[in-house]
């Protein structure tokens, strides 16, 4: 028969990643140039329906500014999912997508499904991280890797939708 699932996402990653944007494309099918910065964190539910399985998402898209992220346990805490998301044009977002990592690996749910997102992929000219980098990390720690552009909506269903499934069949 048909299941219902709700569960709890939390996506985390270094300011202007793109993680709201990602969640508005999901969401709202929108992209904007000019996003505004999360002040906390923001608020999003989604429903997505797979064959057999309704799944209500509970979005928490958390501020990426470091004065942020004392708050981010308060997201984190009771995930069924999460989303690190890096910038491919910055590296610096990926050293601290590394951290998010390990944070989640130390004081996260030890069940939680965790994607790593290398966003802005339609940015390749300016591109630092390579997709080799971002799978082999993802791979020694045991993510799923993805690249996505919000802008472009490139692997922006496919995320949801790989979440979804994995929620799924847990
Ligand atoms: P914080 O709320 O500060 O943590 O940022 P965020 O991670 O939520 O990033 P946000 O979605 O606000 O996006 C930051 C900027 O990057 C905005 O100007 C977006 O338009 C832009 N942006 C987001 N995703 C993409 C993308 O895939 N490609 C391009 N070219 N720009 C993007």
């Amino acid at each position: 028969g048909n299941k219902n699932i709700q569960a709890k996402l939390v996506l985390l990653g270094d300011m202007g990643t793109g993680k709201t944007s990602l969640v508005l494309r999901f969401v709202k099918g929108q992209f904007f140039d000019f996003q505004e910065s999360t002040i906390g964190a923001a608020f999003f539910t989604q429903v997505l329906s797979l064959n057999e399985v309704t799944v209500k998402f509970d979005i928490w898209d958390t501020a990426g500014q470091e004065r942020y992220h004392s708050l981010a346990p308060m997201y984190y805490r009771g995930a069924a999912a999460a989303v690190v998301v890096y910038d491919i044009t910055s590296s610096d977002s990926f050293e601290r997508a590394k951290k998010w990592v390990r944070e989640l690996q130390r004081q996260g749910n030890p069940n939680l499904i965790t994607f790593l997102v290398a966003n802005k992929v339609d940015l390749e000219d300016r591109r630092k991280v390579g997709n080799e980098e971002g799978e082999q990390y993802a791979k020694d720690n045991g993510l799923t890797f993805l690249e996505t552009s919000a802008k472009t909506a490139q692997n922006v269903n496919e995320l949801f939708y790989e979440i979804a499934k994995r929620l799924a069949k847990a």
